[in-house]
């Protein structure tokens, strides 16, 4: 088990990862100060795999044995059940010393922690994420929030929570694809910030689909490291965080291409990858072999869906627009973030359209070659 410390305006937290990570959880409540009662969130999904040692780990304090649920499907992170939630701790009388803790994905972690931000204008929240995506990524940095109608995670909170356990235990029950789609996040973080881990995916793929123990505690330890390092430099996103961004211009476009239903974001985000990579090889920023290799190991992991027919037919008009319309871009201007060497890439670039028009042929022509072959 490993405890990684990160530092956030107001206050630092640790993230506590390993297998057992969630024996942790009763001392760590008993560590927030002066707080007045526990009110736990999650799915009924997520409760039916990981609620009984979530129980087992709070022991008698208080809240465990009556978690709040609600739907962690993608097209209910909304207002509404943030609404629901808020509801629901004003009449189980969450009060301002209230811990709210957040049991689930990415999901169940954006609307609680957002819950929690607004509720009584903030009372205190954790989180222990139960998915490879949440334990990597969504659970660290303090980003809270909610979709719009017009466009994913539009409206939200900076709300860092005050600790974090990710305990891998909880991934077993987790299905191949949504695992893989956790995966395609840790090799982000391998192909624009480091370079061991990058290694280390190449060398240790089986392992790590088979979700051997030791390989999955390295690859999470090594990609919360990453996050940590980067949102510990860059809360707000005023720099360096615009890394975490690879890969994601296109991922979100190509989400919603799909109505958010035919890909999931892991997935999405991997054809954005190996999207942008070719642009980078392309503008001469990257090697032609380091590109091979990323593109190499994405692939590694799994087939990914057709991304033509995932995402309406990839028509590069509409893909353009949105990308334009995506809460990175200024003034309708898109920045890229570009990889320039296996665990190295810069942020705010700019690319010609031109070259993204052709970038989304090559992924739609790659993808029906793979279908085929
Ligand atoms: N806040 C951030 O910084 C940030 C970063 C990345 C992604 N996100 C958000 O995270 C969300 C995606 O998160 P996700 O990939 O974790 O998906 P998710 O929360 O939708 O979970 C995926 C599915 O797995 C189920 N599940 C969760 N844990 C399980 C377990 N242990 N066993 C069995 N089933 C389990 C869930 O019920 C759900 O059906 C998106 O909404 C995305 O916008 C936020
Ligand atoms: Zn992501």
């Amino acid at each position: 088990m490993k405890t990684i410390l990160i530092r956030a305006s107001n206050h630092s937290y640790p993230v506590i990862c390993g297998p057992g990570a969630v024996g942790e959880l009763r001392a760590r409540v008993r560590g927030v100060r002066e707080c007045s009662g526990i009110f736990v969130l999650s799915s009924p999904r997520v409760w039916r795999s990981c609620g009984r040692k979530v129980q087992q780990a709070l022991g008698r304090e208080a809240g465990a044995a009556r978690p709040i649920l609600f739907d962690d499907a993608e097209v209910r992170k909304n207002f509404r059940t943030v609404e629901g939630i808020c509801r629901a701790l004003a009449r189980a009388r969450a009060d301002r010393g209230a811990l709210v803790i957040a049991v689930g994905g990415g999901v169940v972690g954006d609307v609680a922690g957002y819950a929690a931000a607004s509720y009584l204008r903030g009372v205190r929240f954790a989180n222990v994420p139960t998915t490879l995506l949440a334990q990597v990524d969504s659970a660290i940095g303090g980003k809270t929030g909610v979709n719009l109608p017009e466009g994913k995670n539009l409206a939200g909170a900076f709300w860092a929570p005050q600790f974090v356990i990710s305990d891998a235990n909880f991934l077993r029950t987790l299905s191949d694809r949504e695992y893989r789609a956790g995966l395609y996040e840790v090799i982000k973080a391998g192909i624009i910030g480091d370079r061991a881990l990058f290694d280390y995916l190449e060398k240790n793929m089986r392992a790590i689909l088979r979700r051997e123990r030791r390989a999955v505690a390295e690859i999470t330890e090594r990609a919360v490291r990453f996050k940590a390092r980067i949102v510990t430099a860059d809360e707000r996103e005023g720099g360096a965080r615009q890394l975490l961004n690879f890969g994601h211009t296109i991922g979100h476009a190509l989400e919603a291409a799909g109505k958010y239903r035919r890909l999931l974001h892991g997935e999405a985000v991997a054809w954005g990858m190996i999207g942008v990579v070719l642009m980078s090889e392309v503008k001469g920023n990257l090697r032609v072999e380091d590109a091979a290799r990323m593109i190499r190991l994405i692939h590694s992991a799994g087939t990914l869906p057709n991304v033509r027919l995932a995402a309406g037919g990839l028509k590069s008009r509409a893909l353009l627009k949105l990308m334009r319309t995506d809460k990175k871009s200024r003034g309708g201007q898109v920045r890229w973030v570009l990889p320039t060497g296996i665990g190295r890439g810069k942020f705010g670039q700019k690319v010609d359209e031109g070259l993204v028009r052709v970038m989304l042929t090559e992924l739609g022509g790659a993808s029906d070659a793979l279908d085929e072959s």
